[in-house]
């Protein structure tokens, strides 16, 4: 209750005392400070996965305006020596707008990644966004096998079988690679397992379909049981090490994300950076007001 009072009246804080807590998440405003913050973690053994930061929006212009900004920040980093890749939000291009022009948006982040050899990670939104997120993703695959992935999320009832319907995506020259979350939005239980170890439970039932049908997986967790799951299948299918990564947060539990590299996992870290990261915070915290306590516990000290 205190969590949702709060996060309902986050947005008329003033934003410099926001940033204050926003900046353990979020790797600040320009694209410079994302490549400063990938630098870093990349000092550490990390590797990143960049994120820009954006609001629903209203109009296919505002799409293209996103694009552009994904567009110039590959060509930044692409620059840079950085070990990275790119994370987007199908909605920032328009998805819920004009499916076919979000397609092509899309597609020319797809070729100036592939141009450079790179990957692009189709974020998954909510759940009325998963049929059209997955079907951008099987176009994109077919055209560019080894320059984009997708996230699944373990909470929705209907990701066991997406994921056994995408398996004839694979190829031999490419591996499937799915970032497995648990799921961030709040969905209705007739779609979504809600309790926590009935999620935990599909997580680790769908990373094991996974290794069994050697695709490559993100395991996008901070949650100590899931990683030892995961720890547990990989010494069960003999996974190599190139087979799978730990993927967490940025600022999140970063004291478990270094234990996992000091024992020779493949770790990346998701960097969001923007202008927008106002509104995107605020806006996640009146999505899941459960966020709030991270924050508080970030505030005071114990995050
Ligand atoms: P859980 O929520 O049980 O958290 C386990 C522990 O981790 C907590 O007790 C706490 O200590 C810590 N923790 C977790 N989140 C924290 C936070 N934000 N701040 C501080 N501490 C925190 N979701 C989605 O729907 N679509 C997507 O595309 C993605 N993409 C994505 C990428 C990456 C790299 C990650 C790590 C996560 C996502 N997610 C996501 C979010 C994901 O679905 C999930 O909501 C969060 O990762 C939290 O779930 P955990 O598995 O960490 O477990």
């Amino acid at each position: 209750m205190l969590n949702k009072i709060i996060s309902h009246t986050l947005p008329y804080f003033p934003q410099k005392f926001i940033w204050q807590f926003s900046k353990t998440y979020i790797a600040g405003e320009s694209i410079q400070d994302a490549i400063d913050a990938s630098k870093a973690l990349n000092q550490k053994k990390i590797m990143v996965t960049l994120d820009i930061l954006g609001e629903f929006i209203e109009n296919m212009h505002q799409a293209r305006v996103n694009r552009d900004e994904y567009l110039d920040l590959i060509t930044a980093v692409e620059q840079t020596d950085v070990i990275g890749n790119y994370s987007i939000k199908p909605t920032m291009f328009g998805l819920l707008l004009d499916k076919e022009s979000c397609y092509a948006l899309i597609r020319d982040l797809v070729i100036k990644a592939a141009y450079h050899k790179n990957f692009i990670r189709i974020d998954m939104e909510n759940s009325p966004c998963v049929d059209d997120s997955i079907e951008i993703f099987r176009r994109l695959k077919k055209e560019f096998p080894k320059n984009v992935g997708l996230v699944l999320q373990a909470y929705l009832k209907r990701t066991r079988s997406d994921l056994e319907n995408m398996l004839d995506l694979r190829s031999d020259d490419s591996d499937l690679n799915f970032r497995l979350c648990k799921g961030i939005y709040i969905e209705s239980p007739s779609i979504a397992y809600t309790d926590y170890r009935e999620i935990n439970t599909h997580y680790l039932e769908d990373l094991e379909l996974m290794f069994r049908n050697k695709v490559y997986p993100a395991i996008a967790t901070h949650d100590k049981y899931l990683i030892q799951g995961a720890l547990t299948l990989i010494d069960k299918y003999n996974v190599p090490k190139s087979g799978y990564e730990f993927q967490m947060l940025y600022g999140v539990t970063p004291k478990q994300c270094q234990a996992l590299v000091g024992k020779g996992h493949s770790v990346r870290v998701y960097v969001p950076f923007g202008q927008h990261w106002f509104g995107y915070s605020t806006r996640r915290l009146k999505e899941n007001p459960a966020m709030m306590s991270h924050i508080l516990k970030a505030m005071l000290g114990k995050g």
